[in-house]
């Protein structure tokens, strides 16, 4: 393993043999010459709120048993969302393929656990993938005329004063806020508002263990 120590804030950084792997040798990578539409059929696209990255996936799905036979990927992200991206190509694929109900149940922490870990300020690059890939989950079900399988993700406005979302708490929570006053400091959600306390206490719980088990 190597370490990384941050000079601003002197924590430790460890990346696994195999995020640096993954990192410099990208499975599943596309390139310009491959991006031939006809040959998958659907495609996934996500922006991080969190640190302004982008991310595109390519899904060649079989339209009989609904495995993703082929996982591509490309990412103007980071080193972790590169691995992490490559891992979950992998993950997606081996042993046949997943089926796309299969394929949904995975979490960024079964991403994470293959590629040995990940720094904590850095959760939010494999939730790049994730998303990326239920956006193209979606597509393909879109594409496929299967409306009652497509699952929205809309935002919630929790604080209305403030004009917090649910996401903007999910992103706060991304980038490493653990208790209800970090959450506030990075959002200011509630700071007007108390009686909205509960429901962001609620959603502070619910993805610290959706991202970090
Ligand atoms: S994807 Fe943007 S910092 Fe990792």
């Amino acid at each position: 393993m190597s370490d990384v120590t941050s000079k601003d804030n002197k924590q430790s950084w460890f990346y696994s043999d195999i995020v640096k792997n993954h990192f410099f040798h990208p499975r599943n990578f596309i390139e310009d010459g491959e991006i031939d539409e006809r040959r998958f059929n659907s495609i996934g696209k996500v922006g991080s709120p969190a640190c302004g990255d982008e991310l595109r996936v390519w899904m060649k799905v079989d339209p009989q048993s609904e495995r993703i036979l082929e996982f591509r990927w490309r990412t103007f992200g980071c080193g972790s969302a590169i691995a992490s991206t490559s891992m979950a190509s992998v993950v997606v694929t081996e042993n046949g393929g997943m089926t796309l109900d299969e394929a949904r149940k995975l979490k960024p922490q079964d991403i994470i656990d293959r590629l040995g870990g990940l720094p904590q300020r850095k959760i939010h690059c494999s939730v790049l993938c994730d998303k990326a890939l239920r956006d193209a989950i979606n597509d393909y079900y879109r594409r496929t005329e299967q409306f009652d399988k497509i699952i929205a993700e809309a935002s919630r406005v929790i604080d209305s004063i403030a004009k917090v979302t649910d996401h903007d708490i999910e992103t706060a929570v991304l980038e490493g806020a653990q208790t209800l006053e970090q959450v506030q400091q990075k959002t200011k959600v509630g700071i007007g508002n108390p009686s909205c306390l509960p429901a962001v206490e609620e959603l502070i719980r619910f993805y610290k263990e959706k991202y970090f088990g």
